[in-house]
């Protein structure tokens, strides 16, 4: 075991720890699939397969180009080397109902176990959702180089929204639109996972499903994402320049179960510090969410409630039965 000492708060449960519950040995990776592939059937059906077994996948030849990916992690990268106290300016103020901004391990926490990991939230689009006071100054290109990649983001997303209605056996547009069309909102969270002495007893982000519709994820190049699957926790291996798909609790619940959420988590790195630019594409929070209509019969029936997103979410962070 590595030597090293962490306070206890961040030391997880023998469930948990990362050197007891990592499988090793012949391990299946999450499907990689090339979205420039011109046999769009063939596509369709790696997208649907993947998103039923997995609920993750990694996609290459997405079109977003590298040095569009390389600057906003280096913006990134360059925001959370900045001092304590400037970062402190973006603060999620305690009583704030909103999401966004700067939230630190080094924080108070309400309860339970602290996960080793900073993080800064904020809205990337549509422009009516951005608020711009909790998007760093510094740098000074930290603004174009998130505005670049939310540009490009918008192609990638709509591609995959319109393959996952397609296996639905419905109209390429049905999902985008359940999920709020122009509207779906586009939330970036930038994680910071510093070394750590212990990487085998804490965790980064614990296990959990994301919200989102999807979730579009860029990592760097430290590993550390790990997905469930057959009662194991297996690592994700980095692929330069790919994006990492996610299949959220929305994209599940409007597929009545067709498409799976994916557990997952993050472990840390004695040496290293990884960072990660996931974002979640989720329905603005008063659109109604449930089982889609044209997927529900008597054989068939609704799996899931049908809700405003804002209670899903009310439910979830309050551990409250959906
Ligand atoms: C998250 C998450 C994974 C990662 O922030 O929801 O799952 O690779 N992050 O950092
Ligand atoms: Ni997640």
């Amino acid at each position: 075991m590595s030597a090293g000492i962490i306070p206890p708060e961040f030391i997880r449960s023998e469930k948990e720890q990362p050197a007891i519950t990592t499988f090793h040995g012949y391990i299946p990776q999450v499907p990689t699939i090339d979205l420039s592939d011109p046999d769009e059937e063939k596509l369709t059906r790696l997208i649907v397969e993947a998103s039923s077994e997995w609920g993750m996948f990694q996609i290459v030849n997405h079109g977003i180009p590298s040095d569009v990916i390389s600057n906003l992690q280096k913006v990134g990268k360059e925001f959370f080397e900045l001092p304590q106290e400037e970062k402190e300016l973006y603060a999620k103020s305690p009583d704030s109902k909103s999401i966004q901004g700067y939230g630190s391990k080094l924080q108070k926490e309400v309860e339970g176990k602290k996960a080793w990991v900073d993080h800064l939230f904020h809205n990337i689009w549509p422009p009516p959702a951005i608020d711009y006071q909790f998007w760093p100054k510094k740098p000074p290109t930290y603004r174009a180089a998130n505005e670049e990649y939310a540009k490009w983001l918008q192609g990638v997303a709509d591609k995959l929204f319109g393959r996952l209605s397609l296996g639905l056996g419905l109209g390429e547009g049905t999902l985008k639109e359940s999920v709020g069309g122009d509207e779906l909102l586009y939330l970036l969270k930038i994680n910071y996972y510093p070394p750590c002495p212990r990487p085998d007893l804490a965790l980064g982000v614990v296990a959990h499903t994301d919200m989102s519709a999807i979730t579009i994820l860029i990592p760097n190049e430290v590993q550390g994402l790990q997905v469930f699957r057959d009662d194991h926790w297996f690592d994700v291996k980095y692929i330069s320049n790919a994006l990492v798909i996610h299949v959220g609790d929305q994209l599940e619940i409007l597929s009545n179960g067709k498409y799976k959420a994916v557990l997952h988590r993050t472990t840390v790195n004695k040496e290293k510090t990884r960072m990660s630019w996931p974002v979640f594409l989720e329905p603005p929070s008063d659109q109604v969410v449930g089982p889609l209509p044209q997927l529900v019969n008597e054989e068939n029936p609704a799996r899931y409630k049908t809700k405003k997103y804002s209670d899903y979410v009310y439910c979830k962070l309050n551990k409250i039965p959906q």
